[in-house]
C-alpha cells in the first residue's frame, strides 16, 4: 500500500505544473517563482528527471544580461496577483520582477546531478547551466557586496523570501511610504489576511519597487541607493552552499576557472559570516548595513546558516539552539523564537514553520554530524503534514495550516523527506512507476 502522503504530494506537483514551469499554488501565486521552482525540481526528479531539469532551465531562460535571476517570471497575464508586471516595468521580453531570491539553484543542480538516473542528460544539462549559475553568483558579489566584505546584502525583504520577518522591523521602518501609488492587494483575497503581511508593510514594499523602477533597475546603483540593505545569514548560507556545490560540479566537469572562483567565494564568505554570530542569542543574526549594526532578532535565518559550511563549534551551537526551541514549539522549526513577544504563530514569517527551511536546516545538520537533531526535524515535518496537510506554512504551536493550500514546494519537500526513510523507497518506486530498486537513491 503506497504511502498516501506520497501520492498526494505527487498529485499536487502535477496539478500545479504548467508544462515548463510550476506555480507555487493556483490563485495566490500564479507565476514562476525563483526558489520555489528550484526546490520543486528536487521533488519532480523522483518521478520525472527531464521535467525537473526543464523547471530550472525555464527559470534561467529569463536571467538578466547582468547575471541576475529574477524572483518572479510573469509567463502570462493574471489579474489575480499584485504587484504585476506593469508595477515592476522591467521592460523584459517576457516580463519579470526586478529583484532576486535566495540562490538555491546551485545546490539543487548538484543534487539532481548526483542522483541522476539518466547520466547523459544530467551531464548535458549541468554543462549548460553551470556558467549561468556562476554568473548569477558573480552578480551577487559584484552588485550586492560593492565594498567586498565577503557577504551580500538584500535590498528588498521579498528577496529573502522571508517577507515580513521580525528581523526587518527596525530597518524597514526607515523605508518611507510617501508617494506610493494607491493599490489593491490581491494576496488577502486568496489567503487569510491574518496570515499575511500588514498593509503598512505592503506600502513599504511598493515604495522600494517604485524607487528601484525610477532607477531603471540598474543594478550598478540599486544597492547604494536603497534605504534597506540587510545582510541575512540564511540568504548568505544558501549562496555559500550553492557556490560550494557548483565548485564541486565544476571540478568534476573540468571547469577549473568556475571551480577556483567559487572556492574563493566560499572561503571569504564563510569567514565573513562569523561577524554575524551573536553570543547572547546563541545563533547567527542579520546585519543592518545602513545602521552599521547587528539586528538582535532570533529568527530562523540564523539557524539556516547550518546549510553552509560553518565551523563545527557554530554547528553545535545551532544544534543546541534548535533543541531548545523544540521545548517551546510543538513542531520544528519556528521561523521566529516563540519566546519573543513579537512572535506571531500564523503570520507568514513571524513565527510559522516552513518545510523548505526545515529541509535545508536538516540537510546542513546531517552533513556536519548533527544527525539526531536533523532526524528530529525530519520526523516533526512529516507529522506536521500528516496532521495538517500540504499548506504553505503552519503555526508551530497549534499546527494550523496557513497561507496558500495545495502548495508545490511543501509537496516537493515531503517527497524528499519520505525518500530519507528506507521503508518508503518501495512506495516511491511504486508511485513513480519505476521498476529498478536502485533507481531512487536515498537523500544524502
Ligand atoms: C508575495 O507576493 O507574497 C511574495 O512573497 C513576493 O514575492
Amino acid at each position: 500500500m503506497p504511502n498516501p502522503l506520497l501520492s498526494r504530494a505527487r498529485d499536487i506537483l502535477k496539478a500545479n505544473d504548467l508544462g515548463t514551469y510550476t506555480v507555487p499554488t493556483h490563485g495566490l501565486y500564479p507565476f514562476q517563482w525563483n526558489w520555489d521552482s528550484c526546490l520543486t525540481a528536487l521533488g519532480q526528479a523522483h518521478f520525472d528527471e527531464a521535467r525537473a531539469w526543464t523547471e530550472i532551465e525555464t527559470l534561467f531562460e529569463h536571467q538578466w544580461e547582468d547575471g541576475m535571476v529574477p524572483h518572479i517570471v510573469f509567463h502570462k497575464e493574471d489579474e489575480g496577483y499584485f504587484p504585476g508586471p506593469d508595477v515592476w516595468n522591467t521592460k523584459r521580453p517576457v516580463p519579470t520582477s526586478g529583484i532576486t531570491q535566495p540562490p538555491v539553484a546551485g545546490f539543487t543542480v548538484r543534487r539532481l546531478f548526483e542522483r541522476a538516473r539518466d547520466r547523459d542528460l544530467a551531464d548535458r544539462k549541468v554543462r549548460a547551466l553551470l556558467p549561468k549559475i556562476h554568473a548569477w553568483h558573480e552578480w551577487f558579489y559584484r552588485c550586492r557586496d560593492p565594498q567586498k566584505t565577503g557577504v551580500v546584502a538584500v535590498i528588498h525583504p521579498w528577496e529573502t523570501g522571508r517577507d515580513n520577518s521580525i528581523d526587518w522591523d527596525d530597518a524597514f521602518s526607515k523605508v518611507p511610504t510617501d508617494g506610493v501609488v494607491p493599490f489593491i492587494r490581491r494576496d488577502t483575497q486568496h489567503a487569510n489576511p491574518d496570515h499575511r503581511p500588514t498593509q503598512d508593510q505592503y506600502e513599504r514594499y511598493i515604495w522600494l519597487v517604485q524607487a528601484f523602477r525610477n532607477l531603471n533597475w540598474d543594478n550598478t546603483v540599486l544597492h547604494d541607493h536603497s534605504p534597506f540593505r540587510v545582510v541575512d545569514p540564511g540568504f548568505n548560507a544558501i549562496l555559500l552552499r550553492s557556490c560550494s556545490d557548483i565548485a564541486a560540479l565544476a571540478e568534476e566537469l573540468g571547469e577549473i576557472k568556475i571551480a577556483q572562483q567559487s572556492r574563493q567565494r566560499v572561503a571569504a564568505g564563510a569567514s565573513a559570516l562569523e561577524a554575524l554570530w551573536n553570543d547572547d542569542l546563541g545563533q547567527y543574526v542579520c546585519y543592518d548595513r545602513v545602521a552599521g549594526e547587528q539586528i538582535k532578532s532570533a529568527s530562523v535565518a540564523g539557524l539556516l546558516a547550518a546549510f553552509a559550511p560553518i565551523p563545527e563549534e557554530r554547528m553545535q551551537g545551532l544544534a543546541s539552539r534548535i533543541r531548545k526551541l523544540a521545548q517551546t514549539s510543538r513542531y520544528a522549526v519556528p521561523s521566529h523564537d516563540p519566546a519573543d513577544p513579537r512572535f506571531d504563530g500564523a503570520r507568514y514569517w513571524r513565527g510559522p514553520v516552513w518545510l523548505i527551511v526545515n529541509y535545508m536546516i536538516a540537510d546542513g545538520l546531517a552533513r556536519q554530524n548533527q544527525t539526531d537533531v536533523a532526524e528530529s526535524i525530519v520526523n516533526s515535518s512529516i507529522s506536521l503534514i500528516e496532521d495538517s496537510g500540504f499548506a504553505e506554512y503552519y503555526d508551530p504551536i497549534t499546527g494550523e495550516p496557513c497561507g496558500g493550500l495545495e502548495f508545490t514546494w511543501t509537496a516537493a519537500m515531503v517527497i524528499e523527506f519520505l525518500s530519507l526513510s528506507a521503508t518508503t523507497l518501495e512506495d516511491l518506486k511504486a508511485a513513480s512507476g519505476l521498476t529498478n530498486p536502485n533507481e531512487i537513491p536515498i537523500v544524502k
